[in-house]
């Protein structure tokens, strides 16, 4: 059954889990979400972005979420926008059944250039009251994403900042994470601790340098009772890695957010776990492997089953880890 975010993170904050929320643009994708989840009894986040919702078509999408709550009956499903740049955005998406919105107004509506925390106010503010008025929950950022290495924000994949960005903007500041919340009434807050989109996070395995979940502490002391999400989260396996590089991939070597250090999160107030890039990486490690070891293959089946499996595992394994397995 569809639920919504506040309800589902309440339940976690309960329950002190965590809820990965996996990106989806097909059909194949949300199986192996809906699978991994009924195999060990896990509430679900699906979330699409502006990019899957113009890939997919709106109608193909909420149609989709419906068929994958009927065919799921028993698992919790929360249908979030990821990144939602302006009110259309966010309106358009519960208008088509989503029942949790993110309004992403550390950036400006082209999703590239740092906003003013006015206008952030502002603008997440108008969409909490929209959204609330029709019980729709709401995901708010305070901070820019982007990597602390190089003191610059991400740009090439559209998502992220352009160009240079204080160490200020690149860590959410407590105090202001404060006054954030209570003026804009938002059910889950994401921050910025040094990650960034994408699989190029880290040119090294992270420390508290690079990484500074000690951030998600110090807004945990003052806000316990807010939502924390933690955006950029794929660990980016090195066994996927090494998998599409051994099938001709190109891939160069890159660190991610080590699980170990998400479950840390988690203990202090992480609740929402958004995860993208491993999953692509689960798939195209498998389309690669089909297609180097069985060159006759045409059948896009045989190169989807796999990777949907694969999918499905990587899922799974998410799921023990964050604790949300047995929590359906
Ligand atoms: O926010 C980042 C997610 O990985 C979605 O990516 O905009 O390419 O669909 P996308
Ligand atoms: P990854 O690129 O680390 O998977 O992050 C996804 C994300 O934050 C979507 O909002
Ligand atoms: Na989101
Ligand atoms: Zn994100």
């Amino acid at each position: 059954a569809k639920i919504t975010l506040r309800q589902l993170l309440d339940h976690a904050a309960e329950r002190s889990y965590g809820v990965p929320a996996f990106n989806i643009n097909n059909m194949e994708q949300g199986l192996a979400i809906m699978e991994a989840a009924k195999g060990c009894d896990a509430p679900v986040i699906i979330q699409a972005s502006r990019g899957a919702r113009s890939y997919a078509n709106d109608i193909m999408l909420s149609k989709m979420m419906d068929a994958l709550s009927e065919i799921y009956p028993d698992i919790p499903l929360c249908i979030h926008q990821d990144h939602g740049n302006d009110e259309a955005t966010c309106l358009t998406a519960i208008r088509h059944g989503f029942t949790s919105v993110m309004m992403d107004g550390s950036l400006k509506a082209d999703g590239k250039t740092p906003a003013s925390y006015d206008y952030n106010v502002a603008i997440t503010a108008a969409v909490s009251q929209m959204a609330h008025a029709v019980g729709a929950s709401v995901e708010g950022e305070l901070g820019v994403l982007g990597s602390l290495e190089s003191g610059h924000g991400e740009a090439e994949d559209g998502h992220g900042a352009e160009g240079a960005l204080t160490h200020d903007q690149l860590l959410t500041d407590p105090d202001q994470a404060v006054d954030f919340v209570m003026r804009t009434r938002v059910d889950a807050l994401a921050i910025a601790c040094g990650t960034s989109h994408g699989a190029y996070k880290f040119s090294r395995k992270p420390d508290g340098d690079i990484l500074a979940m000690h951030v998600i502490e110090a807004i945990h002391e003052k806000l316990p009772n807010t939502h924390l999400v933690m955006h950029g989260s794929s660990s980016v396996p090195q066994e996927l890695q090494d998998l599409i590089n051994a099938h001709g991939g190109e891939m160069p070597q890159t660190f991610g957010v080590p699980v170990e250090e998400i479950v840390r999160g988690i203990r202090h107030g992480v609740r929402k776990v958004n995860i993208d890039t491993d999953c692509r990486m689960a798939m195209a490690g498998q389309f690669r492997k089909v297609a180097t070891t069985n060159r006759a293959e045409f059948d896009p089946r045989k190169f989807l089953k796999p990777a949907m499996d694969a999918m499905r595992d990587l899922c799974r394994a998410r799921f023990e880890a964050f604790g949300t397995a047995g929590n359906a």
